[in-house]
């Protein structure tokens, strides 16, 4: 009885949606032309098939030319059932699928060729972590454009990138594919990258189109695990995980990524609240939403969805535009249509978006790529702007004695596994990177070395970073004796460190912290550069580095780059965008904490190796801080040295008490003392000392990049308006509230002197 009331409710529904098909078929809707194509007058002759068709994203199965496309997908696309394809990349396929769409294809409605472009198509650039410490967004934009470029050539007309998960916790992988930990230098480097793959306007065939992804709060995963849950606080979530992804938005990104992850017990594919309250409405987002590999089927797994049907009509309903992979639209859409789970307008609303862009891209009047772009790969421009871009990057962390820069005429010992590592110093994601086009430290050392050869001496020690074979040791202390100063290339493999790659131990893998000791044994001074995916722990072995480098993953140039720094041609500018743990058991770690009600702080601490026997536990102290690590990082965020010396005055405002509407101006002299030019970059931090939600003790809200000649100094001045200092409250309003407040005009995150001032 039951199940034919059922019944007979669903034909009633059936009927109902039927109409309803129909007369959003035939509604006259004002025309709607973007760039030439009448958007509802095309979605008003489409079969509900075709319709959901364009939601349909697909792998292409491997194929790597026009005859091994799979039977099946032609057919596919033939039908309409088919909008777009991801890991297209060459002309050939991304073409001949084309072909079948916009000449056989029901409406002839071009498909979008998807791909993650991230750092780099084939030139690559540093990893997004790298292009973050340049803390200087017209590279990123030039580096994106350059992507862009080359992947257009290719036939890719959209890229998953920039990923602007703000990122705390290094062991997580996917921190590598990030612009570091702090909220406004991710929205910054946002835009920037924004700016470059969509380039002037998307109807350009150079331009890609760009996704902010993922959306929201991947980054906050449980012990850095990847994929794994997430619990994410209303004023934290709009203080800090969405403002880079309003920046995006304002910057007019075209595509948005949900994320794998359950934030706050809902799936962000499912979950209504995030995309449609926040993503839609607060944010204003117009584009199209794509879910990630798989996740909307992958809603079951999570418990959420009862079955794939369900999946369907929960990511369906919740906004998610295009499913990527997993095939629970096209196979169920329709019936759930049917049985009114969904309505036409959840499908028109989507389709519409999709068509948009796809006319926006400009491809219904120019469908195919040009394969004659290919010629242009990794050019001499490009090269320099990757090599540009990798200079920037990298971080002087410490550098004893000024051992650094090295000279030509000195004679050096060449060691580690990252030191003629083609393929690994690309990083993670360089997915058409191909090392042929690398051009290692081994190569531009021994490019430095033309005249002298005999002066270099090159051994690796350790075949790769996770070996813990020793046999390579013996040449290399060898090595290491014969000369004045030891170069090592430690870090991590491009494996180590991406998608699914997390680490519980974020210390130098394999042999390496063995390799470093015994290096340090032959009494020579040890400069050690890090090529890696992440900080890493260096607390065992930081007192035996000289001079370190953090050089993360530099792409294609990284051996110009590294040469270049290291021989003094370049005066090193990197600025870290992460907080820098001493051990693994710091993270997260992050330089905007709050301040609890018993901060960290150094009169008395006392390590436990210190304390007494029998101590009772309120002798030494209550803290927040760990016995065994203390609460102060391995390096601060936005720390970076030079080969000159910079020093920072008084930081000062114009007025020790504002006005709310007035603006603020806070300002500090920097001096180049030192000898060389060098660029600085000036960093102002601000702290809101009380609030209806408490505060952090720091966060950025300006920076300047400036040159300094030898000798010069100069006023760097920041002007703030109370715009400036809101901040999300516990009912989720952006507030200013009146109060005082400490700035900071400095080098880094930890510089003790502040000024204060007040706002009423
Ligand atoms: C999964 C990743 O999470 C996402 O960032 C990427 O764009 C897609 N796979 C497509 O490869």
């Amino acid at each position: 009885m039951i199940k034919r009331i059922q019944q007979a409710h669903h034909f009633i529904l059936a009927a109902f949606c039927t109409i309803a098909v129909f007369s959003a078929n035939t509604q006259a809707e004002p025309s709607t032309k973007v760039n030439g194509v009448d958007i509802e007058q095309l979605l008003n002759s489409m079969s509900l098939k075709e319709k959901i068709g364009q939601l349909h994203l697909l792998d292409t199965g491997g194929a790597t030319s026009a005859e091994t496309i799979d039977g099946e997908i032609k057919e596919a696309i033939r039908q309409g059932a088919m909008g777009s394809f991801i890991n297209v990349n060459s002309t050939e396929v991304a073409n001949a699928l084309q072909r079948i769409a916009v000449e056989e294809g029901p409406h002839k409605i071009p498909l979008i060729m998807a791909r993650d472009v991230i750092h780099g198509y084939k030139t690559i650039f540093p990893i997004p972590l790298g292009q973050a410490a340049t803390w200087n967004p017209s590279l990123i934009e030039k580096g994106s454009r350059i992507s862009a470029i080359e992947a257009s050539a290719d036939g890719i007309r959209w890229t998953f990138a920039p990923m602007i998960d703000v990122s705390r916790d290094p062991r997580w992988g996917r921190i590598a594919e990030s612009y570091g930990e702090d909220a406004y230098l991710n929205g910054i480097f946002a835009q920037a990258a924004v700016n470059g793959f969509q380039g002037k306007t998307l109807d350009d065939p150079t331009s890609l189109a760009a996704c902010a992804k993922h959306f929201v709060g991947y980054s906050a995963v449980e012990g850095g695990r990847d994929y794994n849950t997430t619990y994410i606080p209303e004023p934290l979530m709009h203080n800090y995980y969405l403002p880079p992804f309003k920046d995006a938005i304002d910057s007019k990104v075209a595509t948005v990524m949900a994320a794998f992850t359950d934030v706050n017990g809902i799936p962000a594919t499912a979950n209504h609240y995030l995309m449609q309250d926040v993503l839609r409405k607060e944010l204003q987002f117009d584009g199209v939403l794509v879910s990630d590999w798989g996740a909307v089927d992958e809603l079951v797994m999570h418990g959420y969805a009862k079955d794939s049907e369900h999946a369907a009509q929960l990511a369906m309903k919740a906004g998610i535009d295009i499913e990527m992979v997993s095939e629970d639209y096209v196979s169920f859409a329709e019936g759930l249509l049917y049985e009114g789970r969904i309505s036409m307008q959840d499908i028109d609303t989507k389709v519409r978006r999709v068509l948009t862009l796809k006319a926006k891209l400009g491809l219904f009047k120019r469908p195919y790529a040009d394969a004659a772009g290919k010629q242009d790969f990794v050019n001499a421009e490009y090269r320099q702007a990757a090599k540009l871009t990798a200079m920037e990057s990298l971080v002087l962390l410490k550098n004893h004695d000024a051992i650094l820069p090295l000279k030509t005429s000195q004679k050096i010992a060449l060691i580690g596994p990252m030191a003629d590592a083609a393929f690994d110093q690309m990083g993670t994601w360089a997915l058409d990177g191909e090392k042929k086009y690398s051009v290692t430290v081994l190569d531009a050392f021994n490019d430095a070395f033309q005249d002298n050869p005999k002066a270099l001496r090159y051994a690796s020690a350790i075949p790769y970073s996770r070996s813990y074979e020793e046999e390579g040791f013996k040449a290399a202390i060898k090595a290491a004796k014969k000369s004045d100063v030891i170069v090592m290339i430690a870090g991590e493999e491009a494996s180590l460190s991406g998608e699914a790659h997390s680490r519980a131990d974020i210390t130098l893998p394999g042999a390496q912290e063995k390799l470093i000791k015994a290096l340090k044994g032959t009494g020579k001074p040890l400069v050690v550069v890090l090529m890696a995916g992440r900080q890493i722990a260096l607390k065992n072995v930081i007192a035996d580095i000289d001079s370190l480098i953090m050089a993360w993953h530099p792409g294609t140039m990284a051996g110009p780059a590294i040469a270049d720094v290291v021989f003094g041609k370049f005066n090193p500018s990197g600025r870290l965008p992460v907080t820098w743990p001493k051990v693994s058991g710091q993270v997260p770690i992050y330089y905007n904490i709050k301040n609890t009600g018993r901060p960290a702080h150094s009169r008395p601490f006392t390590f436990m190796e210190n304390f007494p026997l029998e101590a009772h536990q309120h002798t030494l102290g209550h803290a927040t801080n760990y016995i065994d690590a203390g609460f102060e990082p391995q390096f601060p965020f936005g720390f970076g040295l030079s080969y000159s010396n910079v020093e920072y005055g008084q930081t000062k405002t114009n007025k020790a008490k504002f006005k709310r509407d007035e603006t603020f101006e806070i300002s500090n002299t920097v001096k180049n003392t030192g000898d060389k030019t060098v660029t600085e970059t000036v960093q102002l931090y601000i702290r809101d000392i009380t609030g209806t939600v408490t505060r952090p003790i720091q966060e950025l809200k300006r920076f300047k990049r400036i040159e300094l000649q030898p000798g010069e100094e100069k006023r760097v001045s920041f002007t703030l308006t109370k715009q400036d200092l809101k901040f999300f409250n516990r009912d989720v309003d952006l507030v200013f509230e009146a109060g005082t407040f400490h700035a900071w005009v400095a080098p880094h995150a930890m510089t003790k002197e502040h000024t204060v001032f007040e706002v009423l």
